[in-house]
């Protein structure tokens, strides 16, 4: 068995007819160390579907098995990050990063005897994306940037074997967005978690992962599985290889294909023709 291992998966919001409907038969294994991208046209399921993987939704039909066992529940395996990072106010960054660790069943028991220990890991990884020293600054006084970063450290913290992100750079400037992609790579290649990153940026796509999955539109569905070889590490500078252009064109093909087959999305589709 796969280490993510998604069989025959259905769910709707409240029921299952076709306005509800919002995941309709979706299959998909990862195996441990990989590196997942899901794409698909807005509105096709991605968050949903992340929610169902870290337990926090439950499907009707089907099942979502995650390292030997059914998911029914949040797992204290998984680490999440997503588009703008919630953080506490009243907390230092350092005291944010470690909170998974104070509320976790597992850690919460020895967190004061252990807390210099964590301290170290929390600094050293706030070290590893570049916020060295940054630990004693409060959230509101760090950029977006910045705090997308330490939340990339949160969802680390107790070094999870997979790790959930949904469109953490989305709200970033394209150079942060692009230092951070290094930033990740790098952790991913050190650690060897298991990364499954749904993304709009078909570019951030190709660049991160080993294989794309491409969703189609509401009711999602996994409709294309595109291998992506790339030797690693990647480098901004790859983008512009023919085979980088080629495989974000082909991505780009689908889901056009995906966005034109919804009739509801009226708008959509008269951006599509326009474009
Ligand atoms: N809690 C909820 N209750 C009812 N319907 C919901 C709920 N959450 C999401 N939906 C609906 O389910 C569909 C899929 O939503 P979801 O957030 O999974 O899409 P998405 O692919 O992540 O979209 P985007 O790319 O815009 O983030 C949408 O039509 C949405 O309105
Ligand atoms: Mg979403």
């Amino acid at each position: 068995m796969s280490f993510i291992d998604i069989q025959s998966l259905r769910l709707g919001y409240g029921g299952m007819d076709d306005t509800q409907l919002v995941l309709d038969g979706i299959d998909l294994k990862v195996e441990e160390g990989d590196f997942a991208a899901i794409v698909g046209p807005s509105g096709c399921g991605k968050s949903t579907f992340m929610k169902l993987l870290s337990g926090l939704l439950i499907p009707q039909e089907g099942s979502v098995m995650l390292d030997g066992e059914p998911v029914n529940g949040p797992r204290a395996q998984v680490g999440m990050a997503f588009q703008n990072a919630i953080m506490l106010p009243w907390r230092t960054t350092l005291e944010n990063v470690l909170l998974p660790l104070e509320v976790a069943p597992a850690t919460k028991k020895d967190f004061r005897k252990r807390r210099a220990q964590y301290r170290r890991r929390g600094e050293e990884l706030l070290a590893a994306v570049g916020l060295k020293g940054m630990g004693d600054k409060y959230p509101w006084q760090l950029s977006g940037g910045m705090r997308q970063r330490a939340s990339l450290c949160r969802a680390l913290i107790h070094e999870p074997k997979l790790l959930l992100l949904d469109e953490p750079f989305g709200a970033l400037d394209a150079f942060t967005r692009e230092e951070l992609w290094n930033v990740l790579q790098a952790l991913w290649q050190q650690q060897k978690f298991t990364v499954v990153l749904v993304t709009h940026d078909l570019t951030e796509a190709v660049y991160l992962s080993n294989t794309v999955y491409v969703m189609s539109a509401r009711p999602g569905k996994i409709i294309v599985k595109r291998d992506i070889d790339f030797e690693r590490p990647r480098t901004l500078d790859s983008r512009y290889q023919p085979e980088f252009v080629s495989a974000v064109h082909e991505l780009r093909e689908h889901i056009r294909s995906a966005r034109a087959e919804d009739g509801s999305s009226s708008i959509g589709s008269l951006q599509e023709a326009s474009s």
